[in-house]
């Protein structure tokens, strides 16, 4: 297919126009389809106060997706794999019933050291299980005997995300709802100049969940907004 191609500056500056307005639609759908709730802003701001960067969070309407999605399938145990400061978590926890459980991974200490101090402060610390190590351990170190997760959502390390997905595979039960987070990156999965090992581990999950005997039915959605041009791929575990 025919692609003009677009110089650095020219694709800089079409972003830059982009972005305005995508953050514009973003702030236009929090301030008119939800409230925003006080323990998250808390979280942010905490996160910000700390020197953390902002750009590792979910965005709020994406966050509010997450929960609305445990909703619907009345999930009650999550696996999160890739914590960073806890707000998708606590996101993903005000949406469980009363036992429901999450367990959510990280593997830097000064996040999870963020997360545990935002979790402890939301009120929610009895549903989260926040722990530190690689997801790929933690997940092979679970008791044989763990109860599978009904809902997981994979948004850590994205070279990783072929070996995560088989490991959550292992973890789940028949539908089983699995989201992965930036698996688009402002289309750098279709660059071929672009053999970064994250995007390669994009490109080689997208190959893992094509045709995957255990993947009853499997999507990507490309999103823009207040985090840029990036997407979600969804998975129901057959
Ligand atoms: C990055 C990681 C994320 O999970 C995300 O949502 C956005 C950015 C990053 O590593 O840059
Ligand atoms: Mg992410």
């Amino acid at each position: 297919m025919f692609k003009p191609k677009m110089s650095e500056i020219e694709k800089n500056l079409s972003t830059i126009t982009a972005q305005d307005t995508w953050t514009a639609v973003d702030d236009y759908i929090e301030q008119h389809l939800f409230a925003p709730d006080p323990i998250l802003t808390k979280t942010l701001q905490h996160t910000e106060e700390l020197g953390f960067p902002g750009h590792l969070h979910v965005a709020s309407n994406q966050g509010m997706f997450l929960a609305m999605l445990i909703q619907m399938n009345q999930c009650k145990r999550v696996l999160e794999l890739g914590t960073f400061a806890a707000y998708s978590t606590i996101y993903m926890a005000k949406a469980l019933p009363e036992d429901g459980y999450i367990l959510t991974i990280e593997g830097r200490d000064t996040h999870i050291a963020l997360a545990q101090e935002n979790i402890d402060a939301s009120g929610y610390a009895d549903k989260i299980d926040a722990r530190l190590g690689r997801a790929a351990d933690v997940i092979r170190s679970l008791p044989a005997d763990t109860a599978p997760f009904d809902f997981i959502f994979i948004d850590a390390d994205k070279q990783s995300y072929p070996e995560y997905l088989e490991l959550c595979l292992a973890r789940s039960h028949s539908g089983t709802v699995i989201v992965m987070d930036n698996v688009i990156r402002a289309a750098e999965i279709i660059n071929p100049e672009n053999q970064k090992p994250s995007i390669n581990g994009l490109r080689d999950l997208f190959t893992a969940l094509q045709d995957h005997p255990k993947i009853a039915s499997c999507t990507a959605m490309q999103t823009v907004g207040s985090k840029g041009y990036d997407g979600f791929a969804l998975a129901i575990v057959k």
